[in-house]
């Protein structure tokens, strides 16, 4: 398979924190559409459509797919099958967190789970190593020491090369970089979920991850799909609110929601975007957001979200309005 030569003139890269990688500020995140329930010739296509574009910073996490699994195991597929030439082109990160499998060891952040997670995830993607591999959630009963010495572990085996976590609140966040500091493996990167919608990250986490000089990528950035024109006229057939297996229910989409969506959809097109651009132009427009991860039931999708970088200056008017239409849903 043969990409375009001048995939990397279109996108935006910019530094994951104080580290030397630089990611693109548009990243695809496989935790749908990618599994075995999804359509195999779109999501090889999102890929191709992906890579073509510059995004070579490809989210996995071993829960991620319907059936769980399933989307690593397509991803290594494809990456086997399209992708050979190019892995050293690309960050590819997972994660371990959530329940996988059956009894104590299955879920959460021991290092019995985490060591065993990780070497999963590498058999179902036929990898030797991940770029990245994530603590997904804090876990309350593990001592936080246990697992950050696994991650330091996991790196040192060359299982990994950078470590991170995820969902991990500025307090433990703050613990748990200087842990790893301390034993020779800085935290490279936060992911926690950052949108018009969801703004807690705003509450103490940028300014961390600012002060300490690590890089974040923000999951759900249009709301896993809410922040987009998609159901202004209702829930369309095969979105994500309408499948069984979807994350997004249907009572989130509530009537007030829509009004509000409706509101920013106005503005979207004032500046010339669809909401989806805005969307993203908006958590985007804080330099300590290394990247936005956007989930892409199709590569339209995907092609979308990448025009966002054609614009992501708001003036001050715009901002307040957005505000004012945000505040007005709280
Ligand atoms: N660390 C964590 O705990 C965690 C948790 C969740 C997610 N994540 C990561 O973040 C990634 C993204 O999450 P997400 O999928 O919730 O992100 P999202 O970008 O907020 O939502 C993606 C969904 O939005 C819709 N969409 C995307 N672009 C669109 C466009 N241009 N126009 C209309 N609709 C559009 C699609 O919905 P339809 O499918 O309905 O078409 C798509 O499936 C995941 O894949 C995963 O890698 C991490």
């Amino acid at each position: 398979m043969k990409f375009k030569d001048n995939r990397y003139s279109k996108m935006l890269y910019r530094r994951c924190g104080k580290s030397g990688i630089q990611l693109p500020v548009i990243s695809l995140g496989l935790w749908h559409n990618f599994g075995d329930v999804d359509d195999e010739k779109i999501y090889r296509k999102t890929l191709h459509t992906a890579f073509d574009n510059g995004i070579i910073h490809f989210d996995l996490a071993n829960n991620y797919g319907t059936p769980p699994g399933s989307a690593e195991c397509n991803f290594g597929k494809v990456l086997h099958k399209d992708f050979r030439h190019y892995r050293d082109e690309m960050i590819i990160s997972s994660k371990a967190g959530y329940y996988m499998w059956p009894g104590p060891f299955g879920d959460w952040g021991s290092k019995k789970y985490l060591v065993s997670s990780l070497d999963q995830s590498l058999g179902r993607m036929k990898l030797d190593y991940v770029d990245v591999f994530y603590h997904h959630r804090p876990d309350p009963n593990t001592p936080l020491e246990e697992t950050m010495a696994t991650l330091d572990l996991i790196v040192r085996q060359g299982k990994a090369l950078y470590v991170g976590i995820s969902n991990y609140p500025p307090q433990e966040a703050a613990i748990a970089i200087n842990m790893l500091k301390a034993l020779g493996t800085p935290c490279f990167i936060h992911q926690p979920r950052y949108s018009m919608f969801d703004r807690w990250v705003e509450g103490g986490l940028l300014d961390l991850l600012g002060k300490e000089g690590i890089g974040s990528v923000a999951f759900s950035p249009l709301a896993q799909g809410l922040l987009t024109d998609k159901y202004l006229k209702g829930i369309p057939k095969n979105s994500r609110a309408s499948k069984k297996h979807g994350f997004l229910k249907k009572e989130a989409i509530t009537p007030e929601k829509v009004e509000q969506v409706k509101k920013l959809n106005k503005l979207a097109a004032a500046r010339n975007q669809s909401l989806a651009q805005m969307a993203l132009a908006w958590v985007l427009k804080d330099v300590r957001i290394t990247s936005v991860l956007v989930g892409a039931s199709s590569p339209e999708q995907l092609l979308d979200a990448i025009k966002s970088i054609d614009n992501l200056h708001f003036e001050q008017q715009e901002l307040m309005a957005i505000e004012e239409i945000l505040i007005q849903g709280e």
